[in-house]
């Protein structure tokens, strides 16, 4: 059950600091970290505006991910996903949200290269889109790049274990840290991102114990996918967890039937469309109506 209320509260009241009158405070990365420990975070992957408007009173932050390359375009996977799709998604999803904070994913080829790169494109990004942070995949390697964006005013989501923009790396997407070498390294990797000020962390596809040693062993917030309950906090990509694909992960649980719910509209509607009972009487202009 979510305790937060449905309803949006809309306090118009304005100040130097909100001159626009803001419906409501959104939750902020400090906030964010505070719940390490605590009640547990909610995260949703969220890539149009009225999707972010129906999941985000729901939820603690909404996720642009580059998902959105397999979900929304039909890639193969998020290798070619570009910052053009980040920034124009990031953007619906923030006008579509008055609580949640938005993180929006920075793309493959995007900050690998220099600190100096990922601060122009995660600066862009949150220009473009007013989004509250970014994600980025990798391990220690990218630890100079979170520090140098995190001390310039850029907060950092890291993304550890399965990462999957290293996938012709990796050769698919198996669970990581099956031998001991590659556990130890990834929970090495997950504390050197949180020494260097990732404000949170994905943990992605790791056998459990790798989760619950980071999710002990680091001072920020964990957001698990295929990892543990005992993560701080939870992700899924939503149409994976609303059943909009036939095949679904072993981490996914399916909390709706989707595609089921519209092929079923889509039939009923070809079918009344092809023996003229739709349009009825209720949605025909007739004079005086
Ligand atoms: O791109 C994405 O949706 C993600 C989540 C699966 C964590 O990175």
């Amino acid at each position: 059950m979510s305790t937060t209320p449905k309803t949006l509260t809309m306090p118009v009241s304005t100040s130097r600091a909100n001159p626009t009158p803001s419906p409501m405070k959104r939750l902020t990365v400090p906030r964010i970290r505070q719940r390490k420990g605590g009640e547990p975070l909610v995260m949703l992957t969220a890539y149009t505006v009225r999707m972010a408007q129906i999941m985000d009173p729901h939820c603690d932050m909404l996720l642009v991910g580059d998902s959105l390359g397999q979900v929304i375009y039909g890639l193969p996977h998020t290798v070619a996903v570009t910052m053009e799709m980040m920034a124009a998604h990031g953007a619906a999803v923030v006008r579509g949200s008055y609580h949640a904070a938005v993180i929006v994913d920075m793309p493959f080829g995007s900050y690998e290269a220099s600190p100096e790169l990922a601060f122009a494109n995660a600066a862009r990004l949150l220009k473009e889109t007013g989004a509250a942070g970014v994600k980025l995949e990798g391990g220690k390697v990218m630890a100079p790049t979170v520090e140098f964006l995190t001390s310039r005013g850029i907060p950092v989501m890291a993304h550890v274990g399965l990462t999957p923009q290293a996938v012709n790396i990796l050769g698919g997407y198996g669970v990581r840290g099956k031998a001991d070498a590659e556990a130890k390294t990834i929970v090495e990797d997950a504390i050197a991102l949180s020494n260097a000020g990732a404000f949170a962390m994905v943990i992605e596809g790791v056998m459990e114990p790798i989760a619950i040693e980071i999710t002990q062993k680091v001072a920020c917030p964990t957001i698990g996918i295929g990892a543990s309950a005992q993560c701080d906090g939870q992700v899924l990509v939503t149409e994976d967890m609303l059943g909009l694909f036939e095949r679904t992960p072993k981490f996914v649980k399916r909390y709706g039937a989707m595609s089921e719910m519209v092929e079923g509209a889509v039939v009923h509607y070809a079918d009344e469309v092809r023996s003229r009972a739709f349009p009825g009487p209720e949605q025909i202009y007739t004079t005086g109506q």
